[in-house]
């Protein structure tokens, strides 16, 4: 069993509520909120996430994924503590240096909330084998960070395959989450990988009947 973050990153504001209603009926696991500072990454979706995630907590008590795409990550940590999160997810390539990403991690921490720390296609796994003691969650980008829609990148599948023989070999104990271009045609070959959580976009949004395409996501 796989478990799904259903991004709301291609969602238009007019159905906002509606579908974060649908969303839960169907029984997403998470809501996933691409949050994108139009630095890190080009688009800019300061406002409308925050205005989404304000709207889950007010129909909703799923829990809420938020994927940080922005250079200044303590910032935008203090702008999402006042929705309780379950989990806020960090870009290991935003932070300059090892201690920017420890204090990081204990800024997350310190507010009550899980930690995950996500790297790029392009980021081997074995630059942040150091921070996995310390963190509940790691974000394999199947995707370049930026948009949805996106075609998944398979070779990205080897470093989950690589992050789960690492975390069981090391007895260590936090989730992998895989995001980006994953829908009911690649599923089989991220559930074979070794993901824990799969975040889902356009495979969801853009189906005719969520309440399948997630049972049929989560088999
Ligand atoms: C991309 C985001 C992803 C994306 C997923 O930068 O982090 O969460 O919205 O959307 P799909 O599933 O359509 O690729
Ligand atoms: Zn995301």
């Amino acid at each position: 069993m796989v478990e799904i973050s259903t991004s709301i990153l291609s969602v238009e504001p007019e159905n906002s509520v509606k579908t974060i209603y649908d969303l839960e009926v169907a029984h997403t696991d998470y809501y996933h909120i691409d949050v994108m500072d139009g630095e890190f990454v080009e688009k800019n979706t300061l406002q409308m996430m925050l205005e989404y995630t304000n709207q889950i907590k007010q129909v909703s008590n799923i829990p809420v994924d938020v994927h940080l795409m922005v250079e200044d990550v303590i910032s935008h940590i203090e702008a999402y503590i006042p929705f309780s999160p379950n989990r806020i997810t960090f870009h290991y390539e935003a932070c300059q240096d090892n201690e920017e990403v420890l204090k990081v991690i204990n800024k997350i921490k310190e507010n009550g909330i899980k930690v995950g720390i996500s790297i790029k296609p392009a980021t081997p796994v074995e630059e942040i084998y150091e921070f996995l003691p310390f963190v509940h969650m790691v974000l394999i980008m199947t995707v370049e960070p930026g948009k949805g829609g996106q075609a998944l990148i398979s070779e990205t599948l080897e470093k989950v395959k690589e992050l789960k023989q690492y975390r069981d070999t090391n007895n260590l104990d936090f989730d992998i989450e895989a995001d980006g271009g994953i829908n009911l045609e690649t599923i089989a070959d991220v559930r074979k990988a070794g993901v824990d959580i799969a975040v889902v976009g356009n495979g969801i949004i853009k189906s005719e009947n969520y309440t399948e395409t997630i049972k049929e996501l989560k088999k």
